[in-house]
């Protein structure tokens, strides 16, 4: 099967069908949800809160995104897969940010790049774009400038920061980006621009009126304990599920019910049986040798008492 394309997105947003996004970091999540189905799949900076445990996005690096973007490229045939720039890696100039974007399409093969910003991108969006590598936008909350917007707050609430969004994404759609993100914004906001731009809108805490959606996996299915933000819903509670599983593992390692019979190989009883009687006869040379000994537990060279262990054979 071949994979999601920009154009097929396009499409999708012109007949009103939406589109499915998540995030995925890993080759065995990235196959169970590219058969479940999904448009769309982010390789994320946010990897460095909810995998990598840092309590913002800024520490992940490109070497992390590209790690994380070639399993998840391995584990999917369906999915169009999007790298994200990490912070740090198209702050400083069309060349640095062109430099990232090659070496994550040359060395993970995703079939996009991410970035967050707007019109502040515009020329580097252009550029990528020129140079035959789709981007996905990304504006409202940006989670790389949480120290400039003091935490996770919605964005575009004044009359003047919404015609800023609008803008931005004005300048994402000029410059050739072929989706937008949008984070964090009042959902009759995000009605706005989905109406306004010709390029699909993917809404995260953007209200119902995005072409599609996209959320964070470990939000959805309950794998990150630390906090759920307000605009998820958990479709599952696979920590919960880990927890009981691995309690009901120590509790069968210790009880000794794991591993069974159908978890062992087995061998042929003559081998096995060769191997023990070395054991007896060596247990009976051990004891014979223990009777001429003057004290026990003093054998020679041992005279303060202490005898090394015995060793185990396998
Ligand atoms: O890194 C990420 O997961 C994202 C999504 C929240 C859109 O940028």
């Amino acid at each position: 099967m071949s994979r999601v394309t920009p154009d097929q997105l396009r499409e999708m947003k012109t007949r009103g069908e939406r589109i499915a996004m998540l995030t995925a970091y890993d080759y065995p999540t990235a196959q169970i949800l590219d058969a479940a189905g999904l448009h769309i799949l982010l390789v994320g900076d946010s990897m460095g809160m909810v995998v990598l445990g840092h309590p913002t996005t800024l520490p992940v690096t490109l070497d992390d995104i590209i790690r994380h973007t070639q399993a998840v490229v391995r584990g999917t045939e369906h999915a169009l897969i999007v790298g994200d720039l990490p912070f740090g890696s198209f702050q400083v100039s069309t060349e640095e940010t062109m430099r990232a974007a090659v070496r994550i399409m040359k060395e993970a093969a995703p079939q996009a790049v991410k970035l967050e910003g707007g019109r502040r991108v515009a020329a580097s969006v252009r550029a990528l774009t020129e140079a035959g590598i789709p981007v996905m936008g990304h504006v409202g909350l940006t989670p790389q400038s949480v120290n400039v917007t003091g935490g996770f707050k919605v964005q575009g609430k004044t009359e003047r920061a919404a015609r800023l969004l609008l803008d931005d994404v004005a300048a994402l759609e000029d410059a050739g980006a072929f989706a937008v993100v949008l984070e964090l914004v009042p959902a009759e906001l995000a009605r706005l621009v989905t109406e306004r731009t010709s390029i699909p809108t993917i809404g995260i805490g953007a209200g119902p009126y995005c072409d599609g959606e996209v959320q964070v996996v470990h939000d959805i299915m309950g794998l990150f304990p630390d906090f759920t933000p307000r605009h998820t819903r958990r479709f599952a509670e696979l920590g919960t599920a880990m927890r009981e599983a691995a309690q009901a593992y120590v509790t069968e390692v210790r009880e000794r019910t794991f591993p069974g019979a159908a978890q062992s190989a087995k061998m042929s009883a003559e081998v096995i049986a060769a191997l023990r009687a070395e054991d007896a006869q060596a247990a009976a040379s051990d004891a014979s040798s223990q009777e001429e000994s003057p004290v026990d537990g003093q054998a020679e060279g041992q005279a303060d008492g202490y005898a090394p262990p015995k060793p185990i054979r396998k």
